[in-house]
């Protein structure tokens, strides 16, 4: 896992934000996965910015977000749907049609699930995989366990997930219990891999990044196995501080 170490959120997210834009113009028709919650949201800003700058063109971009709240609707504030709306593809030149993002209202999640992954094969799998990386070491929504899952599903949150997340919402009890997200499997497909990280809060996780060691009660932890996984994390999440 090779690591950017950044002095500043800006600094963070300006490089992630770099390496996305490269993938771009390498492949003006590549498939990116992409991320919700806090951390990405600078590097969203930054893409933007580059957009509107004339430097990135999103015409041909593809892209699958790796999770949605279930149950919740598209037009909840909360929705990851409204949030990659707000923050990415109502402001530059995706195409709606090439923006893949779970359902959070299906009343059959299993078929939607096997049907998103179907649908990322069909499309030659991911090129860039966005991840941040949840307090207690989740990626996307899956959560510690003596077991993970391989492809996209339909998984309870734990307590400190609902905790860690009330933040965004009115109250405790309005975070949904549930939601759907891409497998371990479906993240490791990835041919490019970029873990984001900042914060005190991270450290913990981050430093089971960094050991050899691989714990299904830190799922991030799986993305040791994979060949190309670039972390990019601030000095707090680091411990360099
Ligand atoms: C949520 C998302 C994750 C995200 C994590 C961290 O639970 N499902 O994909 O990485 O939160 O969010 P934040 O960046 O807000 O700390």
């Amino acid at each position: 896992m090779r690591v950017i170490l950044c002095n500043t959120y800006e600094e963070l997210s300006k490089n992630a934000a770099k390496l996305v834009a490269s993938q771009i113009c390498l492949k003006p028709n590549c498939v990116l996965g992409l991320a919700t919650g806090a951390t990405p949201i600078g590097m969203y800003e930054e893409l933007v910015r580059l957009y509107n700058a004339g430097e990135i063109d999103f015409k041909d971009v593809v892209t699958f977000n790796l999770d949605e709240y279930y149950p919740i609707s598209p037009d909840n504030p909360q929705s990851y749907h409204y949030f990659m709306n707000q923050h990415l593809c109502g402001r530059v030149n995706l195409a709606p049609e090439n923006v893949h993002i779970l359902n959070g209202e299906t009343d059959d999640p299993e078929t939607e699930c096997d049907a998103f992954d179907a649908l990322i094969e069909s499309c030659d799998g991911i090129d860039l995989q966005i991840l941040g990386i949840g307090r207690n070491g989740h990626i996307g929504f899956n959560e510690p366990d003596d077991a993970l899952n391989t492809s996209t599903h339909i998984t309870d949150l734990t307590e400190s997930t609902i905790e860690a997340n009330a933040r965004f919402f009115d109250s405790i009890e309005s975070v949904p219990k549930q939601a759907l997200t891409m497998g371990i499997a479906t993240i490791l497909k990835s041919r490019k891999i970029i873990l984001l990280a900042n914060g005190k809060e991270k450290h913990d996780a981050v430093s089971q990044l960094l050991t050899e060691e691989i714990d299904t009660e830190v799922p991030a932890t799986m993305l040791k196995v994979h060949p190309d996984v670039v972390l990019i994390c601030d000095r707090e999440a680091y411990g360099d501080v």
